[in-house]
């Protein structure tokens, strides 16, 4: 079975009725595709033929005011659409002598035009095969051909615009990126597709393997949470220290590190010496100098830590009791790891 024939068999019997069908003309084109990102057609319909009434040609919507364009995108969200929308079109009228640029090479170069939006015009307009992966695409071929790759991850990304790219018709990929798009929003639905009138039910992996409902697989994001560490490196005059064991969960469990204190953001050294921790630290006088100008941000899958580490100078405390010659022993994160390597006099 070729792909492509199932599929654009399935399409000349079932491909909705829209108005950008009817044309090549890449302004237009250009304009359905904005508009659709993130749109469902049913709403973007309306938009698509108030804007192409209102500005016919790309030269309409340069010449309009910006506020002009905004206003009549009002309701369809995601306004930077429409100022990269405006910016382009003055940049075409003005620099390209209103000539939209025929190749996907130079289209995707137009700002607010990215893989998608260019894969289409290039192949709608242009004739070039360049394969569409919208999530339409995603779904559809991670279902037939079960693919469990995240397909918001680069890998997914990649695995996904190659097989596309792949299966594409070359002699009418404009018709084909459309037709695997309609045939993901009417058949190969999100929820309850319709297998049973499916062209492709005699080889689909997801349908065999009952993967329908699992695919396509999304990575969750893990939210990050930022911190803000400062570690304070002290220097008493016997050339002792202070370093303590982690104790109880959470990272670094067991390993020994610097008195700290996390701080809601970047400290400079007045909020250092002025916060209670540290004065109940050090109560007598210290020096202090940041051995690090910049932060140094310690990146753990779900923390980034931004860290200083403060060097305090002191007469002798008796909490010090670790002594620099002997530090090198004790488990540390790595981290502080890092921060000794610099800091200690080479062997
Ligand atoms: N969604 C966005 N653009 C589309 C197109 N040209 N055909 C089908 N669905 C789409």
């Amino acid at each position: 079975m070729i792909f492509y024939n199932t599929l654009i068999f399935w399409y000349l019997q079932n491909s909705r009725n829209l108005p950008w069908r009817k044309t090549k003309n890449p302004y237009f084109i250009w304009l359905s595709e904005i508009m659709l990102q993130q749109t469902r057609v049913a709403q973007g319909l309306a938009y698509y033929l108030k804007f192409t009434e209102a500005f016919p040609t790309v030269f309409d919507l340069a010449n309009a005011d910006e506020s002009t364009v905004l206003k009549m995108w009002q309701g369809l969200g995601y306004y930077s659409r429409a100022r990269n929308l405006h910016f382009s079109a003055k940049l075409i009228a003005n620099e390209l002598n209103g000539e939209f640029p025929s190749t996907y090479k130079e289209i995707i170069k137009l700002k607010g035009i990215g893989d998608y939006t260019a894969s289409a015009i290039a192949s709608i307009c242009f004739n070039e095969a360049t394969a569409v992966v919208d999530g339409n695409v995603y779904r559809v071929l991670s279902r037939y051909y079960g693919i469990k790759t995240p397909i918001n991850t680069s890998a997914g990304i990649k695995e996904f615009k190659t097989l596309a790219q792949s299966l594409i018709d070359k002699t009418q990929p404009g018709t084909f990126n459309q037709a695997i798009m309609d045939f993901g929003a009417i058949q190969c639905k999100p929820q309850n597709p319709l297998c049973n009138t499916c062209p492709f039910s005699n080889s689909c992996v997801a349908l065999e393997k009952q993967l329908i409902k699992e695919l396509p697989v999304k990575e969750k994001k893990i939210k990050v949470r930022k911190r803000y560490f400062n570690f304070l490196v002290i220097k008493t005059n016997k050339q002792t220290t202070i370093l303590s064991e982690r104790k109880g969960k959470g990272i670094w469990q067991g390993l020994y590190q610097f008195p700290l204190i996390e701080t809601k953001n970047v400290i400079n050294k007045e909020e250092l010496i002025s916060s209670q921790e540290f004065i109940n630290l050090f109560p007598e006088e210290t020096t202090i100098s940041l051995f690090n100008q910049k932060e140094i941000v310690h990146k753990l899958s779900h923390q980034h830590l931004y860290t200083q580490f403060w060097i305090v100078e002191t007469k002798n405390l008796s909490e010090a009791t670790i002594k620099w010659s002997e530090i090198e022993k004790y488990p540390v994160p790595i981290l502080i790891a890092n921060f000794l390597e610099k800091h200690l006099p080479k062997k």
